[in-house]
């Protein structure tokens, strides 16, 4: 028997304005989205936003529905859309911001997963970049790193 243990290290800066220029403005765009988010139910505004290797940022966000299982976070509405229009590009850093609660809010299970699948086939981690109310970033260098032992197509063969 042996005991295996897992860490790993992120940073966490108290302030927006402590960003390079491209993560700060990636960070306000998914903020910026994040009031358009689709939330009748939970009132929780999510936005994601996406920087592509062609320099191009695509946006998204929360989608609820009435039936509340079929709701779709950001990250995921996002990325589905982003690989179905631009199966060719790298999806290099990927800021999510939420708008109503000053927690540190970080991406959960299926949307953690769904990150990870896209760095799989592109063989490039992609950072994940989260904001919320109180102004505070946190930046994760890959979703893998969520997912400790996590599964991938590697153990379908
Ligand atoms: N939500 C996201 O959009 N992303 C996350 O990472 C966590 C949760 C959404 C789902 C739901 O619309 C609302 O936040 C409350 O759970």
């Amino acid at each position: 028997m042996k005991k295996i243990q897992y860490q790993f290290e992120y940073l966490k800066y108290d302030n927006l304005s402590e960003l390079d220029e491209e993560r700060k403005n990636l960070v306000e765009i998914s903020r910026e989205i994040a009031h358009k988010a689709y939330v009748p139910y939970s009132n929780f505004h999510v936005g994601a936003a996406v920087l592509l290797d062609n320099g191009e940022i695509i946006t998204g966000n929360n989608q609820e529905n009435a039936s509340y299982p079929v709701g779709i976070c950001a990250e995921r509405t996002l990325l589905s859309y982003v690989h179905a229009n631009f199966p060719e590009n790298k999806k290099l850093k990927l800021a999510v911001s939420v708008l109503d609660t000053d927690k540190d809010v970080s991406p959960c299970g299926l949307c953690r997963q769904s990150i990870l699948e896209y760095e799989n086939i592109q063989l490039q981690s992609i950072e994940i970049i989260l904001h919320n109310n109180s102004g505070s970033v946190i930046i994760i260098p890959s979703a893998s790193l969520l997912l400790p032992l996590h599964f991938d197509s590697e153990m379908l063969s």
